[in-house]
Order: structure tokens, then sequence, then C-alpha cells
């Protein structure tokens, strides 16, 4: 089984979060669950989930000041660390180190320890500032995945683009599942 942790931060997309919450759910995995306040009201603002959902299907729940908490550590092993969606803010605590939340932190011992971490950052336009930290974790190891929708599968809902992108972060975690993946043209 394995054990995936997923945080979800302010930005908005707060579906992707929510969604891959619940195909994990489905899947054969060990789910640890940190929500930012600033999701919490963003995710009502565009959703109609509430915390007490999530706690729902998480396996563990923690406070983002719960610092103490197994994951803050390195020792704490682990399958794949994914935020989803990711803001600015916590890329940035993340791209120099200031582990003042139990997201940022279990981020930077994720790095730390060269496990997979996956950050679906959603801003846009991007400043010079932006660019250089998205370079700055990429070289950290930090694998960067704006969840961009593709639309070569010919999508008809929005259901449509968020499960794609949200089928290959689990693809990116090893998972085996089953979607409309790209095979090249046809004569
Ligand atoms: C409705 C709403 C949408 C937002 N969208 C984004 C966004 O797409 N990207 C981003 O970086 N911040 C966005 N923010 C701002 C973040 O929520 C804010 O910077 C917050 O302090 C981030 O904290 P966190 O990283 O701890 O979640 C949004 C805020 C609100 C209220």
């Amino acid at each position: 089984m394995k054990k995936i942790i997923l945080a979800i931060t302010g930005a908005s997309g707060q579906i992707y979060g929510i969604r891959l919450l619940e195909m994990l759910k489905t899947l054969k995995s060990e789910i640890h669950l940190i929500v930012s306040k600033p999701a919490l009201l963003t995710m009502k603002i565009e959703t109609d989930k509430s915390e007490r959902y999530l706690r729902t299907l998480a396996d563990f729940f923690y406070s983002p000041s719960d610092i103490g908490s197994a994951i803050a550590s390195g020792s704490f092993k682990h399958d794949g660390m994914v935020i989803a969606p990711c803001t600015i803010n916590t890329a940035s605590s993340i791209a120099y180190g200031i582990a003042d939340n139990l997201i940022a932190r279990a981020a930077d011992v994720t790095l730390k320890e060269r496990r997979k971490l996956i950050l679906l950052i959603r801003e846009t336009p991007l400043h010079q500032g932006h660019l250089s930290t998205l370079l700055r974790l990429s070289q950290m190891g930090a694998i960067i995945m704006p969840p961009v929708p593709a639309f070569y599968s010919n999508p008809k809902t929005i259901d449509d683009l968020v499960n794609y992108t949200v089928y290959r972060v689990l693809d990116m975690l090893g998972f085996n599942v089953e979607y409309k993946r790209w095979v090249g043209l046809k004569d």
C-alpha cells in the first residue's frame, strides 16, 4: 500500500486537490492530508465541499500548525507528496526553506530525503520572481506540474479536464490507472 502526503493550499482549482483525494481513496493508499486555512476559504468559494468531507476521505488529517507530527520528519517514509493546488506563497516558502508550517516542512523533508514532490502550481501570468522560484524548486528535485489542461483527449466536461490532470499525477506517483493516453496519430 502506498503512503501519500497530500496538501491543499489556497490557490484557485480546489477541485484538483479534492478529486485527487477522492481517487486516492479508491486506490490502495494511505492518505496523509494537510489543508491550509486559505484553502478552506477558497474551497468555500469554488466548491460545495467542506473540511468535514475531506476528513472522511483521509486516513490522517493534520492542521498546518501540527509541526510536531510524524510527517514533519524525514524519518517518515512515504511514496510521494503532492500539493494540489499549490500557491505561489507555499511554493516560495519551500524554495527558500521557510518551514514554519507543516505543509512547507513536510515538503522540505520530502526534498531532502530525495522523495517525490509534485507541485500543481496555479498562478498566471508569472513574473520573473515566480519563474526563478519554480526553476529553483525544479533544481532542488521538485516536479513542477501546473494543472494545464490538454485538449487532445477531446474533453466534454470540466470533470474530464480535471480528471485528466489528476490521472497524470497518479501516474507520476506510480499508480496503475487507466485513462485516455495519447497513442500517436493514426492514418
Ligand atoms: C479565491 C482565491 C483565489 C486565489 N487564487 C490563487 C491562485 O490561483 N494562486 C495563488 O498563488 N494564490 C491564490 N490566492 C491567494 C492565496 O490564497 C494566498 O496567497 C494565501 O496566503 C496562500 O496561503 P497558503 O499557501 O498557506 O494556502 C487566492 C486567494 C483566494 C481567496
